[in-house]
């Protein structure tokens, strides 16, 4: 695997990939890369030619300039795992080469609707860093086909929209989550837990999954909610939301709906989880 740093070298890269007929997979991330990562990176390989990682810590899609600072950057064990698992080329570039002229001057890319409430309620402006590092990296890389994990659901839809508003030709491919045994959704921010947080964060999953069941079982929704949240405060957690909504556009489910999300996001200690359970009820809400 080779690393680039700048545009320009991905660029000579690919288009020497892509005058050999090759078909572009990309896997966007910001690195400290877990099994979740590496399922993205196996899918890509079974579906494409040649594939491309990135890994950059976005500054534009952190609200809270602390957590920028704190996030993990292992950049030798990352190269070490995408090599490990076939990658073709890993852009890492740095924030000199994707903002040249600084932030506050940068286009930005708004998606509306569904990037507001949920994870965009809670972090202001971070769909807007998303969307804008994501259209960048998709013009950078030019990809046939981009991989992106089912644990950031909302992140998911908001591309999605993106790419479809804005005629971009590239498909998106979505991976399920990948989870631990004990059911917890890898994510690099479970590296802040401690142990005795560790065992308990599986209890968000758990908490969806009470939700899902409580909804099949004919309880109401807003009751449904209120126990999982009451059960995950005294977890330990603290809960930030906790919600059903439409699976294909993550509207707000509403009576007659049957094909929802149940989606989450709580503290627990130093980390931020989020997580959500895809399910079709067999009722209708109502
Ligand atoms: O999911 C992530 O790791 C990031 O949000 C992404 C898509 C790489 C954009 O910075």
């Amino acid at each position: 695997m080779i690393t680039q740093h700048t545009v320009e070298a991905l660029r000579a890269r690919v288009n020497e990939a892509r005058t050999r007929g090759l078909k572009i997979g990309f896997v966007p991330t910001m690195g400290n890369l877990h099994k979740g990562h590496i399922s993205l990176i196996d899918r890509a390989k079974a579906e494409c030619d040649f594939v491309v990682s990135s890994i950059f810590v976005n500054p534009l899609q952190f609200n809270d300039a602390s957590d920028l600072e704190r996030y993990p950057r292992t950049l030798p064990e990352d190269q070490a795992k995408l090599e490990a698992a076939s990658c073709d080329l890993l852009f890492a570039p740095n924030v000199a080469e994707m903002y040249p002229n600084g932030r506050d001057e940068h286009t930005i890319v708004h998606v509306p609707k569904v990037s507001e409430g949920l994870c965009g309620g809670s972090r202001p402006g971070h769909f807007d860093g998303v969307s804008t590092v994501v259209m960048k990296l998709f013009n950078q890389v030019n990809a046939d086909v981009a991989y992106f994990g089912e644990k950031d659901f909302q992140q998911v839809a908001v591309i999605k929209k993106m790419v479809a508003d804005l005629s971009m030709a590239i498909s998106i491919v979505t991976v399920p989550t990948a989870r631990a045994d004990d059911g917890l959704a890898l994510s690099s921010r479970n590296g802040y837990l401690t142990p005795t947080e560790r065992a308990i964060a599986p209890g968000l999953y758990q908490a969806l999954q009470g939700i899902a069941k409580a909804l099949q079982d004919g309880i109401s929704m807003p009751k449904s909610i209120a126990n999982a949240t009451l059960q995950l405060n005294q977890q330990g957690f603290r809960c930030d939301y906790l919600e059903v909504r439409r699976a294909s556009d993550l509207a707000p489910a509403i009576a007659g709906d049957q094909d929802v999300v149940v989606i989450g996001a709580a503290y627990l200690g130093n980390a931020r989880l989020i997580d959500n359970l895809i399910t079709r009820l067999n009722r209708v809400i109502d």
